[in-house]
Parts: structure tokens; sequence; C-alpha cells
């Protein structure tokens, strides 16, 4: 992960780590005052938000609204998506006296995104599902300002942030110490703070604080030395995006799922463990992500939850307790292996920036004492599903030693959303908030 950091920070398309300039080089600092929006687009559910936000790191209010994404508007045009996002603000702020009044909007799009200044950015490509073609290469901010002009808001985009890139505003209003953020949900994916002198590939770039936060898309990690399974083949080929996202595609909660159905699909198909029932096996996405947790969670000790979930969901009535638990098995593996293998990406961040106690920054410096390290981490499935976070706590544990006691995993709430309008409060054109070093 190192070797990839530094080789994605070096040149564009160095490595498969994009290593993406976000241009955030000031995060909130708990000063910022007054009202604030954002549009939170890129898992499995749509929310708009309203900040209000108190000097010395208070939310005074907020109010969400969250819709999931109509699964067609994932696979239409680009026009459909962006109408259908101005819409819903439109909506929100239809309860708001002065409707017409200028407001700063932090737009959170969770996706690879070339950034060319703070508010403006096109898509690289999209992950998770999505395929708009029409999209790609679009400045995706413009697109949603064009959107919100046609629909006669007053309203635009003032900071297009990464889901990251919002949690990690968010844990740093909270806490100085916050460095980077992890996203484990649909899609998974981390940012931190960068020294700007580090960030080769940009020779000559200045900011106030020396830093810049940068969006490392790890969800396109890839390493030879990561062992790939038949099962991760399979997976990939069914994908829109085959050959990409390929840590991604073993970590998170759009894949885990998929890649248990088909280890119990081939189990189908070269046993009898099923029986004659396990036609449903062969249905691609059927065992969601939810589904296998629920497998795993399943203390009860005839596996009741298991029995019924085959029954119900996958249409296999009937199966012993001894294919029960086989079942959960596979649940536990694939879970373990994935938590592990974003536990071992966390470590690599921090070696990178010298605090996982080697005592050598990657830069070749020699650091002092181990400082107090928080990590902002949030997505579906590690905050919803228990067993995975212990597996990658402990194995953060085993990776760092003694270390781990200096780093704290602060789960942040719809930081991705909060953090966004943070930064529109930061970055907004009057600039009365000026945001903090980092
Ligand atoms: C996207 C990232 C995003 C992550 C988590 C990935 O598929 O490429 O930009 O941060 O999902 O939502």
């Amino acid at each position: 992960m190192v070797v990839e950091m530094h080789a994605g920070l070096a040149s564009d398309g160095g490595s498969k780590l994009k290593m993406l300039l976000t241009f955030v080089d000031a995060l909130p600092t708990g000063n910022e005052e007054g009202i604030y929006y954002s549009i939170d687009l890129g898992g499995t559910n749509f929310r708009v938000l309203r900040v209000e936000v108190g000097a010395g790191s208070v939310i005074i209010g907020q109010m969400v609204e969250q819709q999931p994404i109509p699964d067609e508007l994932t696979k239409g045009t680009t026009e459909d998506l962006f109408n259908f996002v101005a819409l819903a603000l439109k909506s929100f702020l239809e309860g708001e006296n002065d409707l017409d009044g200028k407001r700063a909007l932090g737009f959170t799009f969770s996706f690879p995104v070339r950034q060319t200044s703070v508010s403006t950015g096109s898509l690289i490509r999209w992950t998770k599902g999505f395929s708009i073609g029409d999209t790609v290469g679009k400045d995706v901010a413009q697109c949603l300002n064009e959107a919100l002009a046609n629909c006669g808001l007053n309203v635009r985009v003032t900071a297009l942030v990464n889901d990251t890139v919002g949690t990690l505003a968010l844990g740093h209003y909270y806490d100085e110490d916050t460095v980077a953020a992890i996203i484990i949900g649909s899609g998974t994916n981390a940012c931190y703070i960068e020294r700007t002198d580090a960030i080769i590939k940009c020779q000559g770039l200045l900011t106030n604080s020396g830093g810049m936060v940068v969006n490392m898309e790890w969800g396109n990690f890839w390493s030879s030395h990561l062992p790939r399974t038949p099962y991760d083949i399979l997976l990939d080929e069914e994908t829109h995006n085959r050959n990409d996202q390929g840590f991604e595609k073993m970590i998170s909660g759009m894949y885990l799922g998929e890649i248990a159905r088909l280890v119990l699909h081939r189990m189908a198909l070269e046993s009898d463990v099923f029986g004659d029932a396990a036609d449903s096996l062969s249905n691609p996405f059927i065992l969601s992500t939810p589904f296998l947790a629920a497998i795993r969670e399943d203390d009860s000790p005839d596996l009741s939850e298991v029995r019924r979930i085959l029954q119900e969901h996958l249409k296999i009535p009937d199966a012993p307790l001894k294919t029960r638990r086989l079942v959960v098995k596979v649940c536990d593996i694939v879970t373990r292996r994935a938590a592990r293998l974003a536990a071992a990406g966390i470590a690599g961040i921090l070696k990178k920036l010298g605090r996982d106690g080697s005592g050598v920054a990657s830069s070749g410096r020699t650091r002092g004492q181990p400082r107090r390290t928080v990590v902002a981490i949030e997505g579906g499935l590690y905050q919803g599903y228990p067993v995975f976070r212990e597996y990658l706590d402990e194995a953060l544990v085993e990776i760092l030693g003694e270390v781990a006691r200096n780093v704290t995993l602060r789960v942040t709430e719809d930081g991705s959303g909060i953090g966004a309008a943070l930064l529109a409060a930061v970055h907004s054109s009057n600039r009365q908030q000026q945001g903090g070093p980092i």
C-alpha cells in the first residue's frame, strides 16, 4: 500500500491508486457559524442535509432527508440523475423562508473525480454499479449547478467533496488529531492529510497550510501480493467495471454477499449439501450483504435465522443443521478476509504518515514519540455489522501491536454529508470562516 501511495503521488497513472488532489487545504476548526446545506450522492441512499453550526464545534441543529436512489437512475442519463437531485433539494428548501436566498452548498459525490478546484471536477469513472455513460469526463458540479438553475434555485456548489473527505472534515471538526478517514459501505475508500511537498506530481502546489487532503481511491488498489481466488475473478466478470476496484470488490458491502453466493453455488454444483433445491444459488446478487451479515450473526443454537434466510430468500428449504453451519462458515470467511484487508490498508496509511510505530516516516525522517492518531470511519458495513468491526479492530491491533493504543477509530455519523456542509462553510465566498491548518 505504501509503495503504491508513493507511486500514485509521483505521477498520474503511476499506480492503480489514483491519489487524487481535493484542493481541500483547510479543514473546519469548530469556529464556523451559520446555516449550510449539503447533498450526499453515491451510496445506497441519497441525502439532503441542512446543518446549523455555532462556534465551539457545536452543531446546533440538523435536518436530514434520505431516500433510496431509484435503480433506473443509476443507469439512465446524466440529466435525469442531476434533475432528480436538484428537485429533491428544491422540495427540501420549499419549507423554508427566503427560498430565493443565496446558500452555500456542499456536494458529496462519492465517485472518483479529477478536481480542478475545491468546487469543480470531472468524473473519472463510475463505481458501485452506476453506469451512466455520458457523465464520464463531465464536471459534475457544473451538471448539478445547471440542474439547480433549471429548477429556479439560487444555489450553487461551493465545495465538491468525496464522502471520505466529508468524513475527515467532521472528524477533524471534533478532534484535531484526525488525520485520515475511511468509508466501508457499499463501496470503500480512504483519504488522508498529505504534505504538499510530498505530492510530487503537482510540483509547486502551494497551500497556506502546507498540506492537502488526498483522496486515495483505495477501492482501486491492487498488488501482486494480494491472493485472488476464483470467486474474485468470477465476481469481477459479473460487474460493469471489470478489472477495476479490485480491493473494493474484496471488501465492500456491494460485493461480500455475492462472493459468498459464488462459493455456495460451487459447493452446490460439486456436492449434494443443498440437495436438489439450490437453483436459486445460480442467481447473481441474490445473497445481499445484509443477509450475509444476518447469517454470520445468528447466534441461536439451531441457527433458526439462517434457516429462515435460506428458506425465504434462497428458496432452499430444510437445509440440515450441518449445512447451515457450513453456510455460516462461508459467510464468516468472506467477512473476515474483507475486514482484515481493510485493517491492513489503514495500517498502510499510518505507516506512510509515520504513525505506525516503526519510528520512521516513509519520507525517511525519524519521528519521536508516537502521537495520538484518530481515523474517522463510517459506512453501513462498518457501522451495521459488529462482527466485521471486531475483525477489523482485532487485525489492526495484530498489525500495529502496542502502537494500536495510540490509534483511535472514531465512528462519525453522517460525516460525509455534515462534513461537506462544514467544508461549504470553510470555502463559502464570503469566507468569514477561514478553516484551520491541516
Ligand atoms: C468510490 C469512492 C467512494 C467509495 C465509498 C467507491 O466506489 O470510488 O469515491 O469514496 O466508493 O463510497
